[in-house]
């Protein structure tokens, strides 16, 4: 386990990551009901963007930093974009400190909900943990993710957010993990609300991807991908996409009609494309 979240926090992968997660979170949170917010792959929580790995990398530049500076946004990206300001007060003027997903949950879920955060490299969990130390809502556990996804739920509440947001150092390993994980937690579990959220390289190897997910048992399917470079380009990663299982009713809406703004503030050239589909019910 190489992969360090620090190196890539803010990047236009968390991006869209992150703006679908605070709308699923703000629809769920909605209702007057407690609710469980599952992140199978948590990280530390909070990421000091003047670090060594961040600065070095530069990515979030290319992504949070240029969403910031852009005007107007449509609701969707506005809610996400206050919920990044409003998780540090350094943030406020400048964004210094970026919220990981467990950070951002926590701006949003209420004192009824709960947060189960599983992260299993040592230094990653040790730094989650101290992140959240004061807040009762959550609890960290230093375990694998998928194992845990197949142990948590169905949660007592009944409703809620599952994120599966794994590090892909071996692609064709972690879509495995994840049809697998999938597939055993949806048997228990058939109406959480699942968000996955995986790298858009070559084309035909998320169109298995997506065909895969569909044989698990998934009756509702919403996919929604932003490229900031052109899709079969062989220059690395193209861009990302979330696949929602069950999204809350509207949110679909709501992000299709944020990501072409998101797009044209983080590729400025225009390279790269949105795509937002429901690839099966609605
Ligand atoms: C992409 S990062 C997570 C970022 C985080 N979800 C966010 O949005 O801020 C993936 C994380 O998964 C951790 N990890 C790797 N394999 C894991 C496993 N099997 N179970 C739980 N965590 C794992 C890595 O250490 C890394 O911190």
């Amino acid at each position: 386990m190489n992969y360090r979240h620090a190196f890539h926090a803010g990047n236009f992968g968390d991006v869209l990551k992150h703006l679908v997660l605070v709308e699923l979170l703000t629809r769920l949170t909605a209702k007057d009901k407690p609710l469980l917010f599952l992140d199978t792959h948590a990280g530390r929580g909070r990421y000091d963007l003047d670090s060594d790995e961040s600065r070095r990398a530069g990515e979030a530049k290319a992504g949070i930093l240029r969403l910031a500076a852009a005007g107007a946004l449509p609701p969707a990206a506005q809610r996400y974009m206050e919920a990044v300001r409003a998780t540090d007060p350094a943030n406020a003027e400048r964004i210094r400190f970026y919220p990981g997903s467990p950070r951002l949950a926590a701006q949003l879920l209420r004192p009824l909900d709960r947060g189960a955060l599983c992260e299993l490299a040592p230094r990653e969990a040790a730094a989650l943990r101290q992140e959240f130390a004061g807040d009762r809502r959550f609890a960290v556990h230093e375990r694998d993710g998928y194992e845990a996804l197949a142990a948590l739920v169905p949660p007592k509440e009944r409703r809620g957010l599952v994120l599966i947001d794994p590090p892909y150092e071996a692609q064709d390993h972690e879509f495995g993990a994840i049809h697998d994980a999938l597939g055993r937690a949806l048997e228990r579990w058939p109406t959480g609300v699942y968000a996955i959220w995986y790298p858009v390289k070559l084309s035909g190897s998320v169109q298995r991807f997506h065909e895969a997910l569909l044989q698990r048992g998934v009756e509702r399917l919403f996919v929604a991908e932003l490229c900031v470079h052109p899709r079969d380009s062989r220059a690395g990663l193209n861009g990302s996409g979330m696949a929602i299982v069950n999204p809350p009713w509207q949110s679909d809406l709501a992000i299709a009609e944020a990501l072409p703004a998101v797009h044209a503030a983080l590729s400025p050239g225009g390279a790269g494309d949105t795509r937002t589909a429901w690839l099966r019910g609605s």
